[in-house]
């Protein structure tokens, strides 16, 4: 496969909103990802498929500070286990490398076993716990990995 990282924007909302849909089950409304295409301060970064044009997986983040926080990450269901979520991480810690953050963070649902799986190989850390985080009243955990001089 033919693959390239791009930073996404507006003209990718129908694609962002599907691949939501498919992984996810729409944790986000349309509404939701229009601001997070917009706003200046969120990196949304996609893989292309470059024959087909296809998004096979996206990330989303906010920079706070000296720490990413990562909203959303998901990968097309097609293309799961094959090094695409890994390689979409590995251009966004390049990413923060560059802007000097020395924290990524992000939630995960206490039972997205495959998602746990998939930050504790990247060398996450859970460090809390959010009571009753999302909207079907689930729990979170807090995960962090240290980036500064870290790959
Ligand atoms: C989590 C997700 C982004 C991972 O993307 P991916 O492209 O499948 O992951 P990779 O192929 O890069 O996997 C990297 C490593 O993570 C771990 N991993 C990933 N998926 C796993 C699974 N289903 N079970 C166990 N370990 C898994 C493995 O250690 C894997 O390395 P290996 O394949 O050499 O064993 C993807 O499963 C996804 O989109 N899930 C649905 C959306 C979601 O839950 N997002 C997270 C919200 S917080």
């Amino acid at each position: 496969m033919n693959l390239r990282i791009i930073q996404l924007g507006i003209t990718h909302l129908n694609e962002c909103v599907d691949l939501d849909q498919k992984t996810l089950n729409g944790l986000w409304s349309r509404f939701q990802w229009e601001r997070e295409l917009i706003e200046p301060n969120r990196i949304c970064l996609g893989i292309i498929e470059l024959e087909t044009k296809k998004l096979l997986g996206l990330c989303s983040a906010w920079l706070v500070i000296d720490e990413l926080q990562i909203t959303f990450i998901a990968v097309h269901p097609t293309y799961q286990r094959r090094g695409l979520g890994k390689f979409l991480f590995s251009e966004l810690i390049k990413y923060s490398k560059s802007l000097q953050t020395n924290h990524i963070n992000l939630e995960v649902k206490k039972n997205n076993e495959q998602a746990k799986a998939f930050y504790k190989s990247l060398g996450f850390k859970t460090v809390g716990l959010r009571s009753n985080f999302y909207k079907d009243g689930s729990d979170a955990l807090i995960l962090n990995k240290e980036t500064l001089n870290k790959s």
